[in-house]
């Protein structure tokens, strides 16, 4: 059921050492293509990172990525900026979409904000991924992905304390 999956999807950021099946990469990938965008441009592209070294310095592009360190896997969510304006939406779509197929086939995945993040003093998160990964500059680096078997287990959400009140009928 699609809503029990939405609520068992939770951001997990402790991992197994073991690869991730390379099918199961495969799915995720295939989820992230099926995606919808603006106009059907589909400006995103996707590195997908399984080197433990290359995934170490992905961990140190910004504080709050350490957990890409003991990650399997990291799909770096990047899109063409020269194709399209809503090039950010159409990467935020693709990488929920990703986050729940990870969620779908047991594996566990976090979302690293790479978008307006620094790196350090005088040089965006954005600048570091790029050149760590031989990105060109007209490519914009959205998010990080990290997934892994969890070894961490976090309660399903639930429906109860939902915040209705953010929701409005007809008039704000
Ligand atoms: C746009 C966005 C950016 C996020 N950036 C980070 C991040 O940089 N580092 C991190 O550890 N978690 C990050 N998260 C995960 C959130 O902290 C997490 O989704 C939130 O605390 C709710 O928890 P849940 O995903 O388990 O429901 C991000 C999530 C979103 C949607």
């Amino acid at each position: 059921m699609f809503m029990d999956l939405l609520k068992r999807r939770r951001s997990i950021r402790k991992y197994t050492p073991e690869p991730v099946q390379p099918e199961l990469i495969q799915t995720l990938v295939k989820a992230a293509l099926l995606s919808p965008s603006s106009r059907s441009i589909n400006p995103w592209e996707f590195v997908i990172v399984r080197d433990p070294k290359v995934l170490q310095q992905l961990s140190e592009s910004k504080q709050g990525a350490g957990f890409l360190a003991g990650a399997a896997l990291a799909i770096v969510v990047i899109a063409d900026t020269r194709k399209s304006d809503v090039w950010v939406e159409d990467c935020s779509i693709a990488a929920s979409n990703i986050l729940l197929a990870a969620a779908d086939l047991g594996l566990g995945a976090c979302w690293a904000q790479i978008r307006k993040r620094m790196h350090a003093e005088g040089r965006s998160a954005e600048d570091y991924v790029r050149s760590l990964l031989t990105i060109p500059e007209y490519m914009g680096v959205e998010a990080i992905i990290g997934a892994g078997y969890p070894a961490e287990q976090r309660p399903p959400l639930s429906e109860n304390g939902l915040q209705t009140n953010k929701v409005h009928y007809d008039r704000y």
